[in-house]
């Protein structure tokens, strides 16, 4: 396992330090820790467990038991795809295909050069725009705003070559 950098062990420090004694800590905890690493590192769970006097199952119990917690780091851009009924018949696995195609992310997992992650969810609630994609939590009702979508995609594209080679 790859171990955890200083900043990243100061910045759980902090979180645990910041709730510990209030009410369901654990939780409150683990959403900073997603929402500031990205990700639920182990290292991160031992000091939740060690802070809160809970047993490290029952912390990794929740993570698991959470969808928005996740144990891998994610991409810079999380790619999310409803295949609900409505979004199914709809034709989000021809979506979900395309975007797979262009980002190179596989399906639950994240692309080579760490841009995108792409998941494949239940029903997000918001059937009458079906088939519903979200980038970082924007939501895309692919009827209309497809082109929208793809050239979003395109532009975080450009953007990210434009940081590694810079002209
Ligand atoms: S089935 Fe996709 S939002 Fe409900």
């Amino acid at each position: 396992m790859k171990k955890l950098n200083q900043a990243s062990i100061a910045t759980i420090e902090s979180i645990v330090a910041k709730h510990k004694g209030k009410m369901g800590p654990v939780k409150l905890m683990l959403h900073d820790v997603q929402d500031q690493l990205g990700y639920i590192p182990f290292e991160a769970m031992e000091m939740i467990a060690k802070a809160t006097g809970e047993p490290i199952s029952k912390v990794y119990g929740v993570v698991t038991f959470y969808s928005q917690f996740t144990t891998e780091p994610k991409g810079k851009h999380v790619i999310s795809v409803c295949l609900g009924t409505a979004c199914y018949v709809n034709g989000s696995q021809t979506i979900l295909d395309l975007l797979v195609s262009m980002t190179g992310a596989p399906v639950n997992g994240t692309s080579p050069n760490g841009l995108f992650s792409i998941d494949a969810t239940r029903c997000v609630g918001a059937c009458g725009l079906a088939p519903v994609v979200s980038v970082d939590g924007t939501v895309f009702g692919c009827k209309k705003q497809l082109d929208e979508l793809k050239l979003l995609v395109l532009e975080y594209m450009k953007e990210e070559s434009n940081e590694v080679s810079p002209n």
